[in-house]
This record gives C-alpha cells, structure tokens and sequence, in this order.
C-alpha cells in the first residue's frame, strides 16, 4: 500500500484547523501541528492540543514569523495546510518563501477556504480581502509550488443560524428580510465537511494544481427555501419583507460583521459564487471518495 503524506497543519488550534487536523489523523496521514506559545496557555487550546496530542500528532513549537521553526517543520512533512484567520493571510509570505526553499513540498493549500478570489468581484467593502488571497496564489505560482485551492463557499455556522439576518443571533420567528427576490441559491457547507474534503485532496493527483470547489446538491439553497425550511419547523410562517441590494448595503454599512453580509449580498445577487454553482466553467467533476458529492475542479 502507498505511504500516506505526512502533513502539517499550521493553524491546528483553530476552527477550521482542528477539524483539518483531526481528519488528517483519522484518514492515517502523519500529522504535524505548528504551535505558537501562547496557544499553551490558552485552556480552551491546550485541550485542542491534548487531543491531538493523543491522537497521534506531533506537535512542533513555532509560528509564521519565526523562519527557523518553519524551515524545521516544513523539511519533515510532504504537505503543508494553511487554516490562519483571513486577515493574515499575507502573513504566509516566509512560509512559500520557505517551502520553496525546502523543495520538498508535494502539496501546499494555503489558507483560504471560502469563495474563488480569482473570480469574486465585490463593492469596496471587503476590505481587500479577496485580493490579499490572489496575491498569495500569485505568489505560489509563480514560485513554482505544487498547490490545491480549496474553494469551498460559506461556512454553515455563519449566516446560516440566523437565516442571514443583519443583527440577528438567533433564526427570526416573526418576521424576516429577504433579499433581491430570494431566488439566488448560494452554498452552504459545514466545517468538519471542509477539512474532509480538504484532506482528502493531498494525496490526490486529480486535484493537484487545481481548485477544487465543493458544493454538495443538498447544501445549495436560496434564500427562499432556507424560510420555507425554517418555517417548516416551527411550523408558522413569517411575513416577508425584501430588501433591495441598495437597502441592505445601506444597513449593514459600518456593522461588525459587514463583511459576511456584504458575501451573502454578492452571492444573493449573482456577482461571485453564483456563476461557481451555475457553472459555466470548462473543467472536471469528479465524485469523491469521501461521500456521495459533486466536486469541481478547475485548471488555473
Ligand atoms: N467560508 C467561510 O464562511 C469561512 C468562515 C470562517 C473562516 N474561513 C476560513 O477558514 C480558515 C481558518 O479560519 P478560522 O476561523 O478557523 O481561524 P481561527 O479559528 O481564528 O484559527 C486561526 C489559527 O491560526 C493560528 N495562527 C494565527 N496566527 C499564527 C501565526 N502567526 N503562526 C502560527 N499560527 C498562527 C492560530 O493559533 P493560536 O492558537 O496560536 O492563536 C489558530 O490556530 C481561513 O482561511 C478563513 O478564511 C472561512
């Protein structure tokens, strides 16, 4: 049987990255986990850690700044995952520096996680966010490093326990806003979904310098038929009142959380993901090993 990759995790104490790591282990790969210090003093982390600890992860000290650390961590694994918040994510400049360096990276995924930056066009308020990203794939590229983009939509556990409604923690029960005309399906996937998938790329050569989108049939829904679910299980209905794209940017503009709306808005309104899950691109599915699921890939 063909050796599995060893893989390291930068980001094992994360949201995403836990569950990337914890599949890594369950699928038998090697699995490394770079640890900054203060991850050790945080309870709820160091628990994280434990867990993977005893699962069979080795844990190396270290972080994106430390050059050093990196060069050891990289040079003892075969695939290096990135699972770092999005606002750093140029923060992995050192880190391609560093596998290119190494040489011996089959596979690097940076940290992205969400929709294509190659292909979302957004109002000026996403703080560059998506630009970060395609400066980093740039980056990648053109250093040559063997990559897999994972492209993998919206987080359940965003938007989602609210039915995407601006201030809103919990889902409405009397009345909700629906955006445009509520017919723009988007995709919504759940964590522990992504980092299987996301796992299950590495040792395959179908994904390799790709990216992979991940939108299961079950998981693609517009706004409409997420009330009609919601309704369905408290079994009342709410009134209805929509929201034009003007009116949302207008009430979300300066909000916290502006960002996740202002990707639901080019979502809902068929500037950025929508076109993905339409398609209309030229490239590959493929039904993956994982679970009964439609894959894109993509040549770049
Ligand atoms: N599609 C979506 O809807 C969606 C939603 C959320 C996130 N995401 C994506 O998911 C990915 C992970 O996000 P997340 O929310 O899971 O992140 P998170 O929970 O904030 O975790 C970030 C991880 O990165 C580590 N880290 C941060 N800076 C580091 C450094 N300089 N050196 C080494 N490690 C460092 C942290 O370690 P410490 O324990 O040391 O702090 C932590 O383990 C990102 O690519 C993000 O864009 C997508």
């Amino acid at each position: 049987m063909e050796e599995k990759s060893r893989v390291l995790i930068i980001g094992a104490t994360g949201k995403l990255g836990h569950h990337l790591a914890k599949f890594s282990l369950r699928s038998g790969h090697p699995t490394f986990a770079l640890i900054r210090d203060s991850s050790l003093t945080n309870p709820e982390r160091a628990e994280k850690l434990r867990f993977l600890s005893d699962a069979g992860a080795t844990l190396l000290k270290g972080s994106l700044e430390d050059e050093e650390s990196l060069t050891e961590a990289v040079k003892q694994v075969d695939v290096v995952i990135c699972a770092i918040p999005s606002k750093q994510v140029l923060d992995q400049k050192l880190l391609i520096r560093v596998i290119k360096q190494a040489g011996n990276i089959k596979r690097f995924i940076p940290s992205e996680f969400g929709a294509d930056p190659d292909k979302v066009q957004i109002a000026d308020m996403d703080y560059k966010f998506y630009s970060r990203r395609a400066e980093i794939r740039r980056l990648i590229e053109a250093e040559g490093i063997p990559y897999t983009y994972i492209c993998c939509n919206l987080f359940m556990s965003y938007l989602l326990p609210w039915l995407a409604q601006p201030g809103l923690k919990t889902p409405p029960r009397d009345k909700v806003t629906i955006f445009g005309d509520g017919n723009a399906k988007a995709v919504f996937v759940k964590e522990n979904d992504v980092a299987a998938f996301t796992i299950a790329t590495v040792d395959d050569p179908r994904t390799l310098n790709k990216a992979l989108y991940l939108r299961p049939s079950g998981n693609v829904h517009s706004m409409n038929e997420l009330v009609e679910i919601w309704e369905g299980k408290i079994g009342k209905k709410l009134e209805r009142f929509y929201a034009s794209e003007e009116e949302l940017l207008k009430k979300i503009k300066g909000m916290y959380s502006v960002f996740v709306f202002i990707k639901l808005v080019t979502e809902t309104y068929g500037i950025s993901v929508y076109g993905q899950v339409n398609g209309g691109h030229s490239g590959t599915y493929l039904q993956n090993s994982v679970a009964c699921c439609v894959i894109w890939l993509e040549e770049k």
